[in-house]
């Protein structure tokens, strides 16, 4: 069996990647609130406790099954709620930093636990953002936990290295993409978000990348041969 597991496959760009995973021939497994699909693992990422727990029985179930190859996305993500960090209420801190960070890592953490020493190709990619890279007012809290997951991955790509069996971990900059996302961005107010018009404006001018192209290039660098340890890569220079 191929199997790709992700986070986030309900909508957006995972959805996108379930599908042309499927389509390549993959079996698919996704986890997230909506849950929509026959291979969906219902759970709410902004509770910790309940992530792991609920990862660690779905990768179990798969047992001693023959793997040929692994693809592991961690995609889900969340921007709420947009606005200055002198005015976030501590359960939207919670979420924001729960969903991006420490349950991504709870899930990845079961999943690395499980298929250590499965002896196939595997390869673990977090979809990471330009804000890993760069701060943007309004977006505190998405940017730190983009920074720590790109950083997250980077370690783990050194440890991996040393491994008989070893995870490829990379960092995937998904570009600008026509999501749901960027539908809450253009939805937020300049004084939340001073940002906006910039937001606004590529939307207008169609310069946003569909949900599907960007998966395909996704998959293109999934499939490299070439994969680097620790490397990011954009989707720009894949075809999107
Ligand atoms: N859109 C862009 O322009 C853009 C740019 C750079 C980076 N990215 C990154 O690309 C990835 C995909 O983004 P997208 O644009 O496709 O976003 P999206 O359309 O908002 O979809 C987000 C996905 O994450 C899941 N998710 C969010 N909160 C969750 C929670 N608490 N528990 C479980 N799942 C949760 C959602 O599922 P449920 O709601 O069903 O739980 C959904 O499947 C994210 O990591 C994002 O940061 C996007």
């Amino acid at each position: 069996m191929r199997l790709a597991i992700l986070t986030g496959g309900s909508r957006g760009l995972g959805l996108a990647l379930c599908e042309a995973l499927a389509e390549r021939g993959y079996r698919v497994m996704e986890f997230s609130r909506g849950a929509p699909h026959a291979y969906s693992v219902r759970l709410d990422l902004s509770s910790p406790g309940d992530s792991h727990r609920i990862a660690a029985t779905a990768v179990a179930s798969f047992g001693n099954k023959h793997i040929e190859e692994l693809l592991v996305v961690s995609n889900a993500g969340t921007l709420d709620s947009i606005g200055p960090a002198s005015r976030q209420e501590r359960a939207a801190v919670l979420a924001n930093v729960n969903t991006n960070f420490t349950s991504a890592i709870l899930v990845l953490t079961e999943i690395v636990a499980h298929f250590q020493d499965t002896p196939c190709r595997k390869v673990l990619a977090n979809i990471s953002s330009g804000a890993a890279q760069r701060g943007y007012a309004g977006w505190s809290l998405y940017c730190a936990a983009k920074a720590g997951m790109e950083n997250y991955v980077r370690a783990l790509a050194l440890e991996q290295q040393l491994e008989p069996h070893p995870f490829i971990p990379i960092n995937v900059d998904p570009g600008v993409i026509d999501t749901e996302m960027q539908a809450l961005i253009r939805s937020s107010s300049a004084a939340d978000f001073p940002e906006i018009e910039r937001f606004i404006k590529r939307k207008e001018q169609g310069a946003l990348v569909s949900p599907e192209k960007v998966a395909g290039a996704v998959c293109h660098i999934l499939q490299l041969t070439s994969l680097s340890f620790g490397a990011r890569y954009e989707v720009g220079d894949y075809g999107a």
